[in-house]
């Protein structure tokens, strides 16, 4: 097939089905940056509330530039992979400072702020700025291997690189911005992967060198990832009183900076739970099994285990908060959901 006789179609097919999402409202460098980076690694349906949020506290980017990093990290709380938001504000900073608040339209420009890859610089030139520069993630790859009967490894950069190539010879003279998008709700909505494509209702199907072969199943090709790590972990909802204890985690790292509740490596008995408590001086009037829980990173996976411990004394080197400061103004990553659900 050639790639080119996809452009007109799809574009069609686009401006006719393509989902009513807030990004696509009143569309802004600024609104367009926000929305694609929250979508990396996060479902639309998540993001929708949170990106709603944040553009309503933090409308420009001034304001996220000017943001306190705890106030920023807590509108975040939950979407994950929080140098994201880090990054964010670190690229805000450099647009004020290097660009004189504005939110430069280059390519190479908008490439070379924190956190912004060629992916994102292709999503905010195509869709904010109208440039013929596609942005290509796991959707895209999906539709234009399957379209093309492409049985190279996905996880390889250089497929995604002649991806990129190949995308950017079929542009349109105009709505790149569509287009960008176009492939990517395809891929979101029609061209779905796990052996559940959508090929009767795709505006490509007679274009499609997968569904003539009868290997969409077998398309895209990715090479298996390495395991992830187990780590075993011994979670501590400590209560005194009306307090919790929390602390931060290390500046550098999984997690950098945000906070967690006591935890201890491995997982540990009460025997072994109470011993720690007492030596850190929590004088211990109550030790219970609480909850076990899961929790996936990219890398990594948490085992975790519960203990529930009232105590009546409060020894300096944690935290102490009240629920109400722990749900309102502390960022507690999604991984101890099931045991912050406990509090
Ligand atoms: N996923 C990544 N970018 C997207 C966008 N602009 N619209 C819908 N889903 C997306």
């Amino acid at each position: 097939m050639k790639l080119n006789e996809i452009t007109e179609p799809l574009l069609r097919w686009y401006q006719a089905n393509a989902r009513v999402l807030p990004w696509r409202e009143n569309i802004s460098p600024y609104r367009t940056w926000i929305s694609e980076i929250m979508l990396q690694q996060t479902r639309v349906d998540t993001v929708i509330p949170y990106y709603e949020r944040f553009l309503t506290e933090l409308p420009t980017v001034a304001d996220l530039a000017a943001v306190p990093e705890t106030r920023l990290l807590k509108l975040w709380e939950g979407l994950g992979y929080y140098s994201r938001a880090r990054n964010l504000q670190k690229a805000a900073r450099c647009v004020i400072e290097k660009f004189d608040g504005e939110f430069p339209s280059s390519y190479d420009d908008i490439l070379s702020l924190p956190g912004i890859g060629e992916y994102t610089a292709g999503a905010i030139a195509s869709i904010a700025f109208e440039q013929p520069v596609p942005a290509v993630d796991g959707n895209v790859l999906r539709v234009v291997c399957r379209l093309t009967g492409d049985r190279r490894d996905i996880a390889d950069p250089k497929t995604k690189n002649s991806i990129r190539e190949a995308l950017r010879n079929i542009y349109p003279s105009e709505n790149c911005g569509d287009f960008t998008q176009s492939l990517m709700e395809l891929g979101a909505t029609v061209c779905l992967p796990n052996g559940a494509p959508r090929c009767e209702s795709c505006p490509l199907a007679e274009l499609c060198t997968a569904r003539a072969e009868d290997t969409v199943m077998e398309i895209p090709v990715k090479a298996r990832q390495k395991a992830r790590k187990i780590e075993e972990k011994t979670i501590l909802l400590i209560t005194c009183g009306d307090q919790i204890a929390i602390r931060r985690r290390a500046g550098e790292g999984l997690l950098a900076g945000l906070w967690e509740f006591p935890m201890l490596p491995g997982h540990c008995s009460a025997e072994e739970a109470a011993a720690f408590l007492e030596e850190a001086g929590f004088q211990v009037k109550k030790l219970e099994k609480s909850v076990s829980a899961k929790h996936i990173f990219s890398h990594l996976e948490w085992h975790m285990r519960g203990f529930r411990v009232e105590c009546a004394a409060m020894p300096s080197g944690f935290t102490w908060v009240t629920r109400r400061h722990l749900k309102d103004e502390t960022a507690l990553p999604t991984a101890f959901k099931a045991f912050r659900k406990l509090i």
